[in-house]
This record gives structure tokens, C-alpha cells and sequence, in this order.
């Protein structure tokens, strides 16, 4: 299960309280909080609770998130993989 940015200990639902609670977006939460800043493999799982209020994801979830954001990155990196 994650449910927190584990480099700064703070649950992914204290996040999104402090989000609707001062209007932060992603870049204010991540400045205000610390979250996102070192490791930053807590991103995706704040951007989806930003996005859609879920603060806890099972161990599948958490590899599709990684999965849509590694594709995303390389999108718009302009990487392609190529078909053997
Ligand atoms: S887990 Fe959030 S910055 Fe490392």
C-alpha cells in the first residue's frame, strides 16, 4: 500500500487537506510541503490524489502509475520504443 511521500512522512490525504485547504495546485503543494522534492517518486501517486481524491494504492495501482508516467515522460521526451 503507499499512502505517503515517505521521504517527508506525510500522508497523501494530509496533502490533499493542505491543497483544498490553501488552493494549492501540484507546484505550490510540492513548495509548501517538501513532497516531490527529493526522491520524487511520490509524484504520481499526488498528482492522481490531486486529480481524483484517492489518497491509498494497492501495489498494482501504484505499478500502473509509474507505468502511465514512465510512458508519459518518454512522450513527451520525444522516446519512442521501437517494435522488434
Ligand atoms: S517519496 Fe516524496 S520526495 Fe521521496
Amino acid at each position: 500500500m503507499v499512502d505517503r511521500c515517505i521521504c517527508m512522512n506525510s500522508t497523501f490525504q494530509a496533502l490533499i487537506a493542505t491543497a483544498r485547504e490553501h488552493g494549492l495546485g501540484l507546484e505550490g503543494l510540492i513548495e509548501q510541503t517538501g513532497c516531490g522534492e527529493r526522491c520524487a517518486l511520490c509524484l504520481p501517486f499526488i498528482r492522481e490524489a490531486l486529480a481524483t481524491g484517492r489518497t491509498a494504492f494497492d501495489d498494482d495501482e501504484a505499478q500502473a502509475l509509474f507505468a502511465e508516467t514512465r510512458a508519459s515522460d518518454a512522450q513527451r521526451s520525444g522516446v519512442t520504443r521501437q517494435a522488434d
